[in-house]
């Protein structure tokens, strides 16, 4: 089978499938396009689907059992994809990225302690923090005239001289598509080290880099061995965030044991058989069907664009690096975060809405382009019509 453009263009109707982005009648109303939460209109590479087939026929669904077998092939896939050498012995299984990062929180911070996150920032990391009970220290990342986005060093380092702990950092980060440098992971584990202050990474979206940027493993970085958290996971690059599998990675034996002990603590053991099957089969056979995936969406960034510029002029789209997120600065149309979730609706399409990524998200929405060209087009269609575009042309 080819994993062209063809391929990715039939997408799949994923009505029906109990999934949230198009079954939720709450948050996408019935002929509305969801264009929103962070998962594809895609079908999983046929070696996924198959894999969990061929498991579901053995009609028995007792506790798994771990052989290593998944964690040899995860390890395997990172070594060949982004040059980072694991050990199996240095991953722990878990249910979700979010979960590692409010394990992390517990492991490296106390209560009242303060957090560093880099704003607009994927909400959970608000959430986790503020359940843990921590305080929140947003360094809002910068833009240069160009449009150019960076890290706050000034920011981190005012934060981490008045005693934050932690930082969270989204690497590539979601929503503003940066695939972080070397040189900026480095500046950054540098002050870290300097205030003994730890990093929990999200690389939950390394695979998505379009060239010619590449993704930057944290733990490739010298120094990051005993400070570094990287919560990764087959959910995105796949398409199999219903499976529920992700891993830890550390190379501090300390730190891993007491994320073994916490898992232990709340009753997480084995892990689901299906993802079990999928994920090993996801990073042994799908690195085709993943190269084709990603030229696909290198395509439908581009077009994306192509597609604001040309029907909402006053629309400023973030570089796009990383990520099938885009984040559209759509202030120039003088709406609020309501006001543009409210008319989006009534137009048919469905965002995130900026807020979700913190305040200065007011007047911003995160667009989903992990589906077939056509819902791109006609979604900022719909977007034109929402904010009024359409009528005066
Ligand atoms: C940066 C980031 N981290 C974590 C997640 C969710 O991970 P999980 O479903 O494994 O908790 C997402 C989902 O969109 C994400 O964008």
């Amino acid at each position: 089978m080819k994993f062209d453009k063809a391929y990715f263009d039939a997408g799949i109707n994923r009505y029906n499938s109990g999934c949230v982005k198009w079954d939720d009648k709450n948050a996408c109303p019935d002929g509305a396009l969801p264009m929103w939460i962070a998962d594809m209109d895609f079908a999983c590479a046929p070696a996924i689907a198959n894999a969990v087939k061929k498991r579901a026929q053995h009609p028995c669904f007792g506790y798994s059992a771990h052989d290593g077998a998944v964690e040899k092939a995860f390890c395997d896939f990172w070594k060949r994809r982004h040059g980072l050498e694991i050990q199996p012995e240095q991953t722990v299984t878990l249910p979700g990225v979010v979960t590692g990062i409010r394990m992390a929180l517990q492991i490296f911070t106390n209560p009242g302690d303060e957090i560093v996150i880099m704003t607009p920032v994927y909400g959970p990391f608000f959430f986790s923090v503020k359940d843990a009970e921590r305080k929140l220290v947003e360094c809002p990342l910068l833009e240069d005239e160009n449009g150019h986005i960076t890290m706050n060093y000034a920011a981190m380092e005012t934060a981490f001289i008045n005693g934050a702990k932690v930082v969270i950092l989204c690497n590539p980060h979601n929503p503003v598509g940066r695939a972080w440098k070397k040189d900026e992971l480095e500046a950054l584990l540098k002050l870290c080290k300097q205030y003994g202050v730890k990093i929990i990474a999200d690389e939950i979206h390394a695979d998505f880099v379009y060239a010619p940027n590449h993704f930057v493993p944290m733990l490739t970085l010298d120094g990051a061995q005993d400070c570094v958290i990287s919560l990764v996971a087959p959910s995105k690059t796949f398409n199999v965030a219903g499976l529920q599998h992700a891993h830890a990675v550390c190379f501090d034996k300390g730190i891993l044991e007491k994320l073994n002990h916490l898992l232990h603590m709340y009753g997480v053991s084995s892990g689901n058989i299906f993802a079990l099957a999928a994920s090993k089969a996801a990073y042994e056979d799908c690195d085709e069907w993943l190269d084709g995936l990603i030229a696909y969406l290198d395509e439908g960034h581009k077009l994306l664009r192509k597609c604001l510029q040309e029907k909402i002029p006053k629309a400023k789209m973030a570089n796009i690096e990383a990520t099938y997120l885009a984040w559209i600065d759509l202030r120039a149309y003088g709406f609020n975060t309501e006001e543009l979730n409210e008319r989006c609706r009534q137009a048919g399409v469905i965002f995130n809405k900026g807020t979700f990524f913190g305040e200065m998200g007011n007047g911003f929405v995160r667009i989903n382009f992990g589906c077939p060209h056509v819902h791109v087009e006609e979604a900022v269609k719909r977007l034109a019509k929402a904010l009024g575009e359409e009528e005066k042309k």
